[in-house]
């Protein structure tokens, strides 16, 4: 390059480039790659498009136009290069390349833009509106969520799984204790972050009734990626048959092998941190278990509602979970913790 004009260098650098590498080739190197991570992205439990949720079909609707627009402007931008490259190389007069910044380089991105934005911002109004009367309170905790709804016998307290109706408008109140999480149900709408020493607001609308899967999406911590949870759509009778049950106390122990699992969890101390209403166990440092048998998972998403992996997660919870509170249970041999287990598996 040594000696070379700028002219030269812009002109010549620019033809040669164009003419080494032929369009084909460009294209496959970046739209095919491009192609294959969305459409990767479009199913499975956690894709934002495949919408269940009036929220979440608007948000879709707003992904789709952005992404329409951004790949006609990309087109546009090819073509312009193509032109000037190949079909009609050479100079432009000053006039001509003042016109071209003045409509492409301010007046198209500002009215694109704009008009993107105005949608964004009254999308993310609209997903705040009042519910329908409908609050649950979630809470990020290290790492699993604390729920909480109001019924009409009072609290109902559970952890790790959320249960709507049908076609009302839920509203979440959420919080943090320690650091920023986030929640988000990509099935049924936007995510929303839950800040300590703040109540945010989010609203959703299941329109499908089915179980959907909601995630932690702001890094917390280490078991960050373990942060999930179960969102479980039922029809509007059966959501409060069910609110109902759940504002009851635990199940009796239905054999003597759970029996034996209470005992053992109540002199193990297990009750200083987890509540089991109905029972000495009134801990509220940890999930609560009351009903913890009708819950699909244990330890946030992580491992089935089943005696095996119950065991397992209380004799070492870390080796599951990096990072988690819940100290390990070295001490108690496999039946002591297959008895624990089988008896909060029954808690229905
Ligand atoms: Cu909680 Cu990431």
């Amino acid at each position: 390059m040594a000696g070379a004009t700028p002219s030269q260098i812009t002109n010549e650098g620019a033809l040669s480039a164009a003419q080494r590498i032929p369009a084909h080739r460009i294209l496959k190197g970046t739209a095919v790659p491009g192609l294959c991570v969305l459409l990767s992205a479009c199913e499975g439990p956690l894709s934002t498009l495949a919408p269940h949720g009036s929220g979440a079909a608007r948000v879709a609707s707003l992904f789709y136009a952005m992404i329409t627009v951004a790949a006609l402007v990309w087109l546009f931008v090819m073509a312009l290069a193509v032109f000037a490259a190949r079909v009609a190389p050479g100079e432009n007069s000053e006039r001509t390349g003042r016109k071209f910044i003045l409509f492409g380089g301010i007046l198209l991105p500002v009215v694109l833009l704009g008009t993107l934005s105005w949608w964004s911002f009254g999308l993310t109004n609209e997903l705040l509106e009042p519910g329908d009367g409908l609050v649950v309170d979630v809470t990020g905790e290290r790492f699993w969520w604390r729920v909480q709804y109001e019924s009409e016998s009072g609290p109902v307290i559970s952890a790790n799984e959320i249960r709507v109706p049908l076609g009302e408008r839920v509203e979440f109140r959420l919080r943090s204790t320690d650091v920023i999480h986030s929640f988000w149900i990509p099935s049924l709408g936007g995510k929303m972050d839950m800040v300590p020493g703040t109540v945010n607001r989010l609203v959703l609308e299941a329109e499908r009734e089915g179980t959907f899967r909601g995630a932690c999406a702001e890094f917390c911590g280490l078991a960050h990626t373990l942060m999930e949870f179960d969102v479980v759509v039922m029809a509007p009778a059966a959501f409060d048959e069910w609110l109902a049950q759940q504002a009851g106390p635990a199940a009796r122990p239905p054999t003597s092998l759970a029996s034996r699992g209470l005992d053992l969890f109540l002199q193990n101390g297990c009750g200083a941190c987890h509540r089991i209403a109905g029972t000495a166990a009134d801990g509220r440092v940890g999930p609560d278990l009351t009903h913890l048998g009708s819950r699909r998972s244990i330890a946030a998403g992580t491992l089935p509602s089943e005696v095996g992996p119950i065991a397992g997660w209380i004799s070492h919870p870390a080796a599951v979970k990096e990072g988690v509170l819940m100290p390990p249970y070295p001490m108690l041999d496999s039946d002591e913790l297959v008895a624990i287990a089988t008896y909060l598996e029954s808690l229905e």
